[in-house]
């Protein structure tokens, strides 16, 4: 049976909100305690049996092609120390996962960005972690219960949570018919609507799994909120023709975007992950 097995990661945006720190570094580096965020997404990816990592980078991350690659002198010089003890997880997946790199040329929105993954991913279906949204769960990890819905449902699932109504137009807001606790069948999906317009209170959080027909249809897809080309835009047009899903999962996401979300976040896996070690 076909699994999935390649996770994109678009990581060309630039992380204004945390000027100047993002100046020279890529956000996706910015850690929680003492693992960079990229790196969460692609322990949960892996979580979830995948193992071949496409990241869509742009100017000036080139730290994440480092991170994700042997250092050798630092490697030689703690070689047969205590110290070695904290490369444990980042040698785990450099063992056991391949890292292929595109870079996104211009800032064009998501759509775009998971366009500009194409060349990596080819024609299966596939995983996409936006980094920011970082997810902790008691069981399995957000792609894992997706993938377990994907094996069942063979069509584009995205990943939902309840939020405040004054807040929708951060994110991309569906609507739709629950098939099962917490599934719906999306039949509307607005990329950030004013709370007035707002089709519900779902809203869509950086966790996708799409089938590769989407390529063809963000292609087609036009420029729409803030003139960028939107993946829910072109989610919407598979969910009229093929039909998506919209999982609410099971577990706490923390938006990394946001400094506040990014502290919080720091503080929890210090207190439930870095103390606990
Ligand atoms: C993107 C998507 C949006 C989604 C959000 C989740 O927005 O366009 O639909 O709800 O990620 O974090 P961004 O936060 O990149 O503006």
């Amino acid at each position: 049976m076909e699994t999935i097995k390649k996770c994109l990661f678009p990581a060309a945006g630039y992380g204004t909100r945390f000027l100047p720190v993002t100046k020279s570094m890529p956000k996706e580096m910015l850690p929680l305690v003492n693992k960079p965020l990229i790196q969460y997404g692609v322990e949960e990816a892996m979580a979830a049996g995948m193992s071949e990592v496409a990241i869509v980078t742009g100017r000036g991350k080139r730290a994440i092609e480092d991170h994700f690659d042997i250092s050798y002198e630092l490697e030689h010089q703690i070689a047969g120390t205590s110290k070695e003890g904290f490369l444990k997880d980042i040698r785990y997946i450099m063992d056991n996962c391949t890292f292929s790199y595109t870079r996104q040329i211009e800032m064009k929105g998501l759509g775009h960005a998971i366009l500009t993954g194409e060349t990596l991913i080819g024609h299966e279906p596939f995983a996409v972690v936006l980094a920011d949204d970082y997810c902790v769960t008691e069981g399995d990890g957000v792609l894992a219960q997706m993938v377990a819905l994907y094996k069942e449902h063979r069509c584009s699932i995205v990943a939902i949570e309840e939020v405040p109504r004054d807040e929708t137009f951060k994110y991309g807001v569906i609507d739709g018919e629950e098939i099962s606790e917490g599934l719906y069948r999306v039949n509307n999906m607005v990329e950030k609507p004013d709370p007035e317009v707002a089709p519900s209170n779902l809203a869509i959080i950086g966790r996708y799994i799409l089938t590769p027909d989407i390529f063809d249809i963000i292609r087609d897809t036009p420029p729409g909120r803030n003139g960028e080309v939107q993946i829910t835009d072109a989610l919407m047009t598979q969910a009229k023709s093929g039909g998506v899903l919209a999982y609410k999962f099971k577990g706490r996401r923390f938006d990394c975007g946001s400094i506040e979300g990014f502290m919080d976040a720091s503080n929890y896996n210090y207190e439930h992950i870095y103390k606990k070690r």
